[in-house]
C-alpha cells in the first residue's frame, strides 16, 4: 500500500511538469504539421502535400483537350491585375461574389478572341451530347490560352489556394442572344466515385453585360438581409420566380463549390441563366475540375 500511494503522488507531480515544461520544449523542437492535427474531416486534400517519390496514380487519366495542363509555359500577368474585391455569399456550400475578378479589358479581350470560333452549345445528357434550344440557348467558343487566358487560369487556381489535384478546364466564352437561357441544372456530374474525378468548382465570370435579363439563377439560395447585396443581386425578382438571381455584371463573378468534402454534389448547386430579354450577354466559365489519387475522395 505505501508504495502505491508513492507511485501516485509522484504522477499527480509528473502532469505539470510535462504540461509546464516538457510540452511546451516538445512544441518548440518539433512544431506539429497543422494539417495533420488538424480535427475534423483529414480527407481535405487541401491539407495533403503534393505526390512525390513516384507515387502518382498511373490510372489518372488527364486529358489536354479538356484541361488546362500545365506545359511549360510561363504565365506573365498584366502588372495589377489582380485587385479583384471578395464578398462571402454563403459558407455552405462555399459561395463568394467577386467584383472585378476581370479588369474591363481583360474581358474585351476574352469577347474579342472568343469572335471567330462560336458554335451552338450542346446539352449533355447521361452519355449523349444532344441539342434542346428549349433547355439550352447560346454559342460557346473555346479560348485559345493566350497570355490573358492562361493569366487567369493562374488567378483561379490562386484563388482556390493551389489545392493540389486541381485542374482548371479549357475555358470557354458562353454567348446569349434575346432569349438565350439555360434551364437549371448541375455543373458537377456525380463522377467523383467510379471515375475518381469531378467539377468541384465553378466561376461564372460575366464578360459582356449590354442586356436586360439574364440573370444567374439559384432557386435554394435566400438572399442575404443586407441591402447592399442589391448591387449584386436581382432584389425586384419576378413572380414566381425562386431563390437568388445574380445580375450580369461585366468583370464580376461567382464563385461556388459543385462538391462536398467527399465529392458528393450540393443540391443548392443548381443554376439557370435566365433568358436574356434585350441585348447580348457573355459569359465565361472557368470550372476546375478535382481528381485526387485512387482513393482519397
Ligand atoms: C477588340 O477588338 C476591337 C475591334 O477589332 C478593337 O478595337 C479593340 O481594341 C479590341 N479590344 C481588346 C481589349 O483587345
Ligand atoms: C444516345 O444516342 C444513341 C444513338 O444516337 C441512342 O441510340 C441512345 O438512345 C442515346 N442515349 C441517350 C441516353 O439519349
Ligand atoms: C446570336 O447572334 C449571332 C450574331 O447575330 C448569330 O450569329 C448567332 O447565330 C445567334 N445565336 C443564337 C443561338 O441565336
Amino acid at each position: 500500500m505505501p508504495s502505491l500511494n508513492f507511485n501516485l503522488s509522484s504522477v499527480f507531480y509528473l502532469i505539470p511538469i510535462y504540461f509546464l515544461i516538457v510540452a511546451p520544449l516538445l512544441r518548440q523542437f518539433f512544431p506539429s504539421d497543422p494539417g495533420l492535427s488538424a480535427p475534423g474531416d483529414i480527407r481535405d486534400a487541401a491539407y495533403y502535400a503534393p505526390e512525390e517519390d513516384g507515387e502518382e496514380d498511373t490510372s489518372l487519366q488527364l486529358n489536354a483537350e479538356v484541361l488546362s495542363l500545365d506545359d511549360g509555359e510561363t504565365v506573365v500577368c498584366e502588372l495589377g491585375s489582380d485587385t479583384y474585391r471578395t464578398h462571402i455569399f454563403s459558407y455552405n456550400p462555399l459561395v463568394v461574389y467577386i467584383e472585378g475578378f476581370l479588369s474591363a479589358s481583360e474581358a474585351d479581350h476574352l469577347v474579342n478572341v472568343s469572335l471567330p470560333n462560336y458554335h451552338p452549345s450542346p446539352l449533355y445528357s447521361s452519355q449523349n451530347k444532344t441539342s434542346d434550344t428549349t433547355k439550352r440557348l447560346s454559342d460557346r467558343s473555346l479560348l485559345p490560352r493566350d497570355s490573358v487566358v492562361r493569366c487567369i487560369e493562374s488567378r483561379a487556381r490562386a484563388f482556390q489556394g493551389w489545392k493540389p489535384h486541381l485542374y482548371i478546364e479549357r475555358m470557354w466564352a458562353q454567348r446569349y442572344n434575346v432569349s438565350g437561357h439555360y434551364t437549371h441544372h448541375y455543373d458537377w456530374v456525380g463522377t467523383a466515385r467510379d471515375r475518381g474525378g469531378d467539377r468541384l468548382s465553378t466561376f461564372m465570370v460575366y464578360l459582356k453585360a449590354d442586356c436586360k435579363g439574364g440573370g444567374t439563377n439559384f432557386p435554394r439560395m435566400r438572399r442575404p438581409r443586407d441591402n447592399r447585396w442589391c448591387e449584386f443581386l436581382d432584389c425586384e425578382q419576378q413572380e414566381g420566380r425562386e431563390g437568388v438571381t445574380f445580375k450580369p455584371i461585366k468583370g464580376n463573378a461567382v464563385f461556388w463549390e459543385n462538391l462536398r468534402a467527399d465529392g458528393s454534389g450540393y443540391p443548392e448547386s443548381w443554376h439557370a441563366a435566365f433568358p436574356v430579354e434585350e441585348g447580348e450577354k457573355v459569359g465565361l466559365n472557368i470550372w476546375s475540375w478535382y481528381q485526387p489519387p485512387r482513393g482519397r475522395w
